[in-house]
């Protein structure tokens, strides 16, 4: 899979990708993150990627010129299964949608800021615009992050546990359970009996009826929709 995210702060985005297993994902070869700053692609002598916006008002908007320039270069080397634009009225990312994307080969995300970009860009060179939440970030770079850790983390051979990510929160509709870890007691708090029991099946039953319980005190919007991440 080929992740590459147009940004007018490049330097924004070099620590997600450069630690952990979004590095290690690259290293593997399981994804190419390329993140492209918006300024060479600029026109004009100062190389500005912002400008006034038409008929007034506070905040400048990112000019459509250098994007397009930017995203018709990018696909004229490779086709694109999406162009996202990152943006708080966007759709709000759930993991069925990150799920989706991670099945798809090459996608663009573009990082909003200022007061967003001019809107002929989200009708005529975006597919897919994605919120990661109900309120508003600086810019959609570390949103950009987000969605980008959401999907990298879902390819295969990317978790060393293959099944882990198959037991993360909301996969199957409910949180994760608690999880221990040694020692089994500390300051007279023990781990519950079960886990260290052995006995496998038990051990799941143990786990999906926590899941179950916690969903209902934490997260019982999970449990009442039918599709459980709407
Ligand atoms: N840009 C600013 N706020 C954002 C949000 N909540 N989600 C995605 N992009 C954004």
């Amino acid at each position: 899979m080929r992740i590459d995210i147009i940004t007018c702060l490049p330097r924004l985005l070099d620590s997600p990708f450069s630690d952990s297993i979004l590095k290690r994902a690259q290293l593997k070869g399981i994804v190419e993150v390329e993140i492209h700053d918006l300024r060479p692609y600029s026109t004009n002598k100062h190389k500005t990627t912002d400008d006034y916006a038409f008929g007034g008002g506070a905040g400048m908007v990112m000019m459509i010129e250098p994007i397009d320039l930017c995203i018709s270069k990018l696909k004229s080397k490779r086709t694109y299964d999406e162009v996202i634009y990152m943006s708080p009225d966007g759709e709000l990312l759930t993991q069925s949608i990150a799920n989706e994307l991670s099945l798809k080969h090459n996608i663009i995300i573009l990082c909003g800021h200022y007061k967003g970009v001019d809107e002929r860009v989200r009708e005529h060179l975006i597919t897919r615009e994605i919120s990661i939440g109900n309120y508003v970030l600086s810019g959609g770079e570390l949103a950009a992050a987000v969605v980008a850790d959401s999907v990298i983390r879902l390819l295969p051979g990317v978790l060393s546990d293959e099944t882990s990510a198959l037991s993360d929160s909301f996969q199957d509709g409910l949180v994760a359970p608690p999880v221990y870890t040694r020692p089994a007691e500390y300051n007279g708090w023990k781990v519950p009996e079960i886990l260290l029991s052995g006995h496998q099946s038990k051990i799941e039953e143990w786990r999906h009826n926590n899941a179950v319980k916690r969903t209902e005190e934490r997260r019982p919007d999970l449990l009442k929709s039918s599709n459980s991440e709407d």
